[in-house]
């Protein structure tokens, strides 16, 4: 008899620590230079933001506006790629760093690749953009995701995101995130064809973490930045964490 088609997306190896936005307790959040210093600190894998520019660049990017991590102003949405490269992205959170620009995402695979890092790249709709974000993202992680890579995770807080990017790009794995689990998450990862959940480990207890091992999907957190607390979730079958400051987790 034929075997039938798989229906959850393919697995990928998840280390247990991954980078927040690059090594953001180092450098300045999702920019290359974060990247760097993570991989400089050892991790395999970053976490990363990404939103839509005004003229659908997908860009690297935390926060709707630019206020707290540019010199720039205004909504994200609202701006041009071109506009967006002139910003400086470093600078507010050092001198060290000025000159440091939003990536797009094509740059960061790019670097990605260059320095043989793994990524979850986390989409941040803007209002009304979930599912283009959702889409236009995925299109270009399959079109361009290099094949020396891991193939990346796709995250999201929107599950029109995920399920736009379930349709675009099947086979790309993809990961809820919540803050605190809610009480239909194994509904909602299964309607997703999730194979993760990603969730805030402030609100996580091991008897969640139970339930959500059982039920088959794996659990990662963020954003966790002490050894102890590290080696806690990983004793509950937490299979990955998500840190500012990886050099701090057990090895
Ligand atoms: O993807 C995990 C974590 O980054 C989610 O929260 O706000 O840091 O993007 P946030
Ligand atoms: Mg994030």
């Amino acid at each position: 008899m034929a075997a039938k088609p798989m229906m959850m997306p393919k697995t990928t190896f998840v280390p247990p620590v991954i980078g927040h936005r690059g090594a953001c307790g180092h450098a300045p959040e999702n920019t290359l230079v974060s990247f760097r210093r993570a991989a400089a600190l050892g991790v395999r894998w970053v976490e990363f933001d990404v939103r839509l520019s005004r003229d659908r660049e997908v860009v690297v990017l935390h926060d709707e506006g630019l206020e707290r991590t540019t010199n720039g102003g205004g909504l994200v949405a609202e701006k041009d790629w071109a506009e967006l490269q002139a910003l400086d992205a470093g600078a507010w959170y050092d001198e060290e760093f000025s000159g440091a620009r939003i990536p797009s995402l094509g740059q960061a695979i790019s670097v990605l690749a260059e320095l043989g890092l793994g990524a979850n790249v986390e989409i941040k709709p803007g209002p009304g953009q979930s599912d283009e974000t959702g889409r236009i993202t995925a299109a270009r992680l399959r079109a361009e995701w290099p094949a020396t890579l891991p193939p990346p995770v796709i995250s999201s807080f929107d599950s029109e995101s995920l399920k736009a990017a379930r349709n675009t790009a099947p086979d790309i794995p993809r990961a809820l995130v919540v803050s605190k689990i809610p009480t239909d998450w194994r509904n909602r990862l299964a309607a997703l064809g999730c194979t993760a959940l990603h969730c805030n480990h402030k609100h996580l207890s091991p008897g969640q973490a139970g339930e959500v091992l059982d039920a088959g999907f794996a659990l990662r957190c963020f954003t966790v930045n002490r050894a102890a607390r590290a080696a806690t979730l990983f004793g509950w079958g937490v299979e990955t964490v998500i840190t500012d400051y990886p050099e701090r987790m057990p090895a």
